[in-house]
């Protein structure tokens, strides 16, 4: 292994007012994959990533729901976390900038880029909601386009002509939070002197760092500095605007009452926060990592639209701040899907929960979007028909099939001990890869290691075609033969699941485990399961993608649109689901709901949604399987109230644990269940209608 190197690696901070979606899961895979390999050579590597939480959006969407940002903001995180960790992202800490620590930190940076005389304070102009009581960001006033007179267009730039101007230029500008017409109200402003940063920024930029093991790494990706050349070399670096009144969720400015940080200030000093809590955590040392001269890395992945928050904002702030700046920064471009951008009404517009709830395995979409992925800033599309193939044909057909082809005779025929591969000329071949896609991994370029990965997995395939072990097994006297090759492909399967382990976790997790080892290492790529090495009996690891897990994808997609209350009908905390079709008081009486008396309730074994209840209802006792335990966590304590039940349901075999005899109703909402009540004095078994 290569000298150990010390590694903070981010990704940008998901807004908290938004879902998961597949554009976001792009760089977050991007980056855990990068992590996962750094972990795995050894290095000691960190992982971290937060809520970004502040903000005008995220103060009225609180507004919309009727709760504090700070409630609003706890639930996304729940949310968010639940979605990155459905998709195997593995952060060392997924923290949230409304922290002491960012507070802490950005009041600091603050003060020292004053004392810097890097913060001017100006008046400004800007327009401001008299009904609303605040002032407009750009996005949240809207008009006609000055140029092509399109109607609506938002206050930064026309969707329909493409031209970029000021809100002031608008014509018959209004509030899109009231409708309102918008006046212009001064107010004073506190700047980040950027334009005085330019020689830094000029340098930096196109510069370089020199790694703890002597490599060199650019600071930006070519085509970044291109960008950031064009901004840098006409002198277009305005000063930047850091300050907003009140009301705004975010951090109060140190002596600047009603002023607080805007969003981007404090978004990316989140990075350091979440780092110094997880530093608090483990008791390391902070100022180890972001002192000047440091000789510790950061790398930060973001999508190319935040490219100049973090080539020169972040670089700047930091500097002058009298910390250490980025190792480098990793751009990457957007997801497409199907060739268009992605669609909310053509269902396209994939959020990471309806792809979990979905049942589509997590694994298939990082395999696709790593064999997509490389170094360079381009857009990516995901295209359906080819998600398919891809996974099916490499993952399942190339891949999974080696260990299920071999284990089957290891464990039937040789007790699940291997024999000794000696020098196989195989298995020497798949280890000499190991350091060109170490190398391709390190580049960030997915797609090459992985198409290498996979022409060595052709070569396994090709052997297991040549050697042919089905026919081995009925043949006498090829007992010696037939072990030796399936020893070999299980070492080649081992081999090939180092490769892959940054990709597929969750495969690596169940192979070292089959195999009978611990935690896959890069360095395993070198060794050989030993002789009498006895490996455990093979459990299927994977599943084919059907075309119909794709359909109802997109069909969730679509109704999860549909159901989503607009603004004006959202109550405060609720979401309604669609009214059903008209029913007659017949249909409804087709249902025979009675009430019941609970007898005994207990958790089921095997499952974490289901309690199993023994009912009273008058006539007769009855067993129903209930998917409600997420909501009683304590269920012995519905023991003796009643509760209202379907009684006229067929009996419903539910998976292994037996018979339902009927459905216990509740109300549902906001993802949660609560049981209905009955007046007292009701007895079991008394119809409801
Ligand atoms: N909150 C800011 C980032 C602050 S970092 C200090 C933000 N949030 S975001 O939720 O809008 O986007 C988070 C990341 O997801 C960004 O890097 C963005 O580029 C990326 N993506 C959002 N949509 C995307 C695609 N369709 N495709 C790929 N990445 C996309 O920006
Ligand atoms: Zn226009």
């Amino acid at each position: 292994m290569t000298t150990p190197r010390k590694i903070l690696v981010t990704s940008a901070l998901p807004y908290a007012n938004g879902s998961i979606h597949l554009g976001h899961m792009v760089e977050h895979i991007q980056t855990d994959i990068w992590v996962r390999f750094q972990k795995m050579r050894g290095h000691e590597c960190y992982y971290v990533c937060a809520d970004d939480t502040h903000g005008t959006p995220v103060m009225l969407a609180a507004q919309k729901q009727g709760i504090t940002p700070e409630n609003m903001i706890a639930k996304v995180r729940e949310e968010h976390l639940a979605d990155f960790n459905g998709f195997y992202i593995g952060y060392d800490n997924y923290y949230s900038t409304h922290s002491t620590e960012n507070k802490e930190f950005s009041r600091e940076i603050y003060l020292k880029l004053k004392a810097n005389g890097k913060i001017a304070v100006r008046t400004i102009e800007q327009l401001f909601d008299p009904e609303k009581n605040l002032f407009l960001p750009d996005r949240f006033v809207k008009g006609e386009c000055p140029k092509c007179h399109a109607q609506d267009q938002y206050g930064d730039n026309c969707e329909v002509c493409g031209t970029t101007y000021s809100p002031t230029e608008l014509i018959n500008p209004y509030s899109a939070i009231s409708g309102a017409t918008p006046v212009l109200k001064e107010s004073e402003h506190f700047f980040f002197k950027l334009g005085e940063c330019a020689d830094y920024l000029k340098k930096w930029t196109s510069g370089s760092s020199i790694l703890a093991n002597g490599q060199t790494q650019a600071h930006l990706q070519p085509e970044a500095l291109n960008k950031m050349k064009e901004w840098l070399d006409d002198d277009h670096l305005n000063d930047w605007d850091i300050s907003r009144d009140a009301p705004y969720f975010g951090f109060e400015i140190p002596d600047a009452p009603g002023k607080y940080f805007y969003v981007w200030l404090d978004a990316p000093i989140g990075y350091m926060a979440a780092f110094k809590n997880l530093c608090d955590r483990i008791g390391m040392d902070f100022n180890n990592w972001f002192s000047v001269g440091s000789n510790t890395e950061m790398y930060h992945f973001i999508g190319k639209d935040i490219l100049y928050f973090h080539a020169l904002f972040w670089p700047a702030t930091l500097r002058f701040a009298d910390y250490r700046a980025p190792t480098a920064v990793f751009a990457h471009g957007f997801l497409t899907v199907d060739g268009q951008k992605m669609s909310k009404s053509r269902g396209t517009f994939i959020t990471a929960r309806t792809y979990l709830d979905g049942k589509l395995n997590p694994e298939w979409m990082r395999y696709y979007l790593a064999a997509k992925l490389n170094s360079k800033i381009e857009d990516l599309d995901l295209n359906f028909n080819d998600f398919i193939s891809r996974v099916n044909s490499d993952l399942i057909g190339k891949y999974v099939n080696i260990a299920a082809r071999a284990a089957g005779f290891i464990g039937k025929r040789f007790s699940g001990s291997l024999c000794d591969v000696g020098n196989s000329a195989l298995l020497t071949q798949l280890s000499a890869a190991a350091d060109i896609i170490a190398e391709h991994y390190e580049q960030r370029e997915y797609a090459r290691a992985l198409r290498d990965i996979m022409a060595l997995a052709d070569a396994v395939n090709e052997y297991v075609d040549a050697n042919k072990p089905w026919e081995l097994a009925k043949q006498d006297g090829m007992d010696t033969c037939l072990h030796h090759v399936c020893s070999e492909l299980i070492n080649a399967f081992h081999i090939l699941s180092v490769y892959l382990a940054p990709v597929l976790p969750k495969i690596a997790v169940q192979t070292a485990e089959f195999l009978n080892i611990p935690a896959l290492t890069w360095a395993n790529s070198q060794h050989r399961l030993p002789e009498n090495h006895v490996i455990n009996t093979y459990q299927h690891l994977m599943h084919r993608v059907e075309q119909k897990h794709v359909d109802d994808l997109i069909e969730a997609n679509k109704q999860n649109i549909q159901a989503a209350p607009t603004p004006a009908q959202a109550a405060p905390n609720a979401e309604y689901t669609p009214l059903a079709d008209t029913a007659s008081f017949d249909d409804f009486m087709k249902i025979d709901l009675r009430v019941a008396k609970v007898l005994s309730c207990e958790k089921v074994e095997g499952s974490t949604k289901l309690l199993k209840f023994l009912v009273d209802l008058g006539f007769e006792q009855r067993t129903i399987f209930s998917g409600i335990a997420a909501g009683y966590p304590e269920p012995e304590k519905l023991i003796g109230r009643m509760v209202v039940v379907v009684a006229n349901f067929a009996p419903r075999k539910m998976a292994k644990f037996g018979m339902s005899e009927g459905m216990i109703t509740s109300a549902s909402g906001n993802g949660q269940l609560f049981l209905l009540d009955v007046d007292s004095g009701a007895l079991p078994g008394m119809r409801i209608g």
